[in-house]
């Protein structure tokens, strides 16, 4: 036994000689300081991660059987369902999971609202995050249009023209990330290069840079105070203790078994999500000279759709359509802001003071709404509703740095609380 250990004492230290091995792995895991003070908000980046390989594995194992063309995609998605030896199974991990990246990605973000994570000295993760999640919704876009079902095409229709709306080079531009006139296997053949290729590349890239920018200053938590500021003798925080094994078998693990049972129970009970996460015109092949009766995008997308419907009128001489772009590109781009606009002398939300909360609570509440209103049809009721909540929604941030700075907020604690 012991010339086993020795041997592979050995062998480490050749490796670490060569590749800081050991080193990287007490940085990031046995070595790595958290707070003591985590709660279950801060369960959902590592299951980010969880569902993230996820997506990964069941997604190459889903290429192997796919065929990219105009011709053959819905085929080969039904002979994956029907003939391939559990392809049901991993068409729905695929396609449920794609709903849980988002649910669990939106929770992980709400964290960092409710929290301040976002502010100094972590606003590069912050914007590492925004990066990811634009990226993520480039990935579930692209993703949507491979199966070829009928929302799959009028989906991706809808949202490629609206280039369409960008002035002087929108047409051309619409062309060109077609590759074609229309919707064709042109269209579907690029996407796939872009949904297997290209955009997992950047998110892993992105998620790397995440950690590594989280791990240069340390993990905030829901008090916000700065566990560095308390060291014991030999340099290490009183109120941390080490990430592994003590959140990772302690907090995490438990966390991801709990999700997996939800997960499960999902994908096998309730796969297409009553058509929230498989739409019901996808049963049938993208057809040109059939549209859907209502389109409407994935449910994950639908608070920024109906900002983009909420734009009605003309203005400046520039169409309704041009300015719907802007206000949905605008409500992503000024996401990535937030850490400047926070003017709080305070991080977590339990400090700072009624400002906050309010708007806080009014912006999750017209997220919502707008959530709701995008997948059904508008009217004129709704459509005023959606342009309230978007005023609500941009009111929330450019109002920030305003309400940050003249509430009054509660005396931070020294230490961390443990509640
Ligand atoms: C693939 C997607 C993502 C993965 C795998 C991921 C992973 C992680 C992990 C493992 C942590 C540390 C554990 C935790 O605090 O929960 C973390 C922290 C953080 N993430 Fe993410 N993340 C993702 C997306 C995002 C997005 C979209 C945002 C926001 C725009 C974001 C913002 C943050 C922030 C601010 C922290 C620091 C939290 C704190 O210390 O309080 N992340 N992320």
């Amino acid at each position: 036994m012991a010339s086993i250990e020795q041997s592979f004492k050995e062998i480490m230290e050749w490796v670490d000689d060569r590749l800081p091995v050991t080193e990287t792995y007490e940085k990031h895991m046995s070595k790595y300081w958290a707070p003591k003070n985590f709660n279950i908000w801060y369960i959902f980046g590592v299951l980010a991660f969880v569902v993230l390989v996820n997506q990964l594995l069941t997604g190459i194992w889903l290429t192997m059987s796919y065929v990219p063309t105009g011709e053959g995609a819905f085929a080969s998605v039904e002979y994956i369902m029907r003939d391939v030896e559990y392809g049901w199974m991993l068409r729905y991990m695929h396609s449920t999971g794609a709903s849980a990246f988002f649910v669990v990605v939106y929770l992980h973000m709400f964290r960092g609202l409710l929290y301040g994570s976002y502010q100094k000295p972590r606003e590069l993760i912050w914007v590492f995050g925004m990066l990811i999640y634009l990226a993520l919704m480039a990935e579930g876009f692209f993703g949507y249009l491979l199966p070829w079902g009928n929302m799959s095409y009028w989906g991706a229709q809808v949202i490629v023209s609206l280039a369409g709306a960008i002035p002087v080079v929108g047409d051309d531009l619409m062309v060109w990330v077609r590759g074609d006139f229309n919707m064709s296997g042109v269209t579907l053949n690029r996407f796939f290069a872009l949904h297997v290729v290209l955009v997992p590349i950047v998110l892993l890239v992105l998620v790397v840079l995440h950690i590594l920018a989280l791990h240069e200053v340390g993990s905030n938590n829901p008090d916000g105070v700065d566990i560095k500021k308390h060291l014991d003798e030999n340099g290490r925080p009183l109120d941390g203790i080490q990430f592994h094994p003590y959140y990772t078998i302690g907090h995490d693990l438990p966390a991801i078994v709990l999700f997996l049972f939800i997960f499960c129970a999902v994908m096998f009970f309730y796969p297409d999500g009553g058509g929230y996460f498989i739409e019901h015109p996808n049963y049938e092949p993208a057809d040109p000279l059939k549209t859907p009766e209502l389109i409407a995008p994935v449910w994950y997308y639908t608070p920024f759709y109906s900002m983009l419907r909420a734009a009605t009128f003309p203005l400046l001489g520039m169409t309704a359509k041009f300015w719907g772009l802007v206000v949905m590109a605008g409500a992503i781009a000024i996401l990535f802001v937030v850490p400047w606009l926070d003017r709080s002398p305070v991080k977590s939300m339990r400090y700072k003071g009624w400002g906050s909360k309010i708007s806080l609570t009014l912006f999750i509440i017209s997220f919502f709404i707008l959530g709701y209103l995008g997948t059904v049809h508008p009217t004129p009721g709704r459509t005023l509703l959606a342009q309230i909540c978007t005023a609500i929604y941009f009111g929330f941030f450019l109002l920030m740095p305003w309400y940050t700075s003249v509430e009054k907020t509660k005396p931070v604690p020294d230490r961390v609380t443990i509640k």
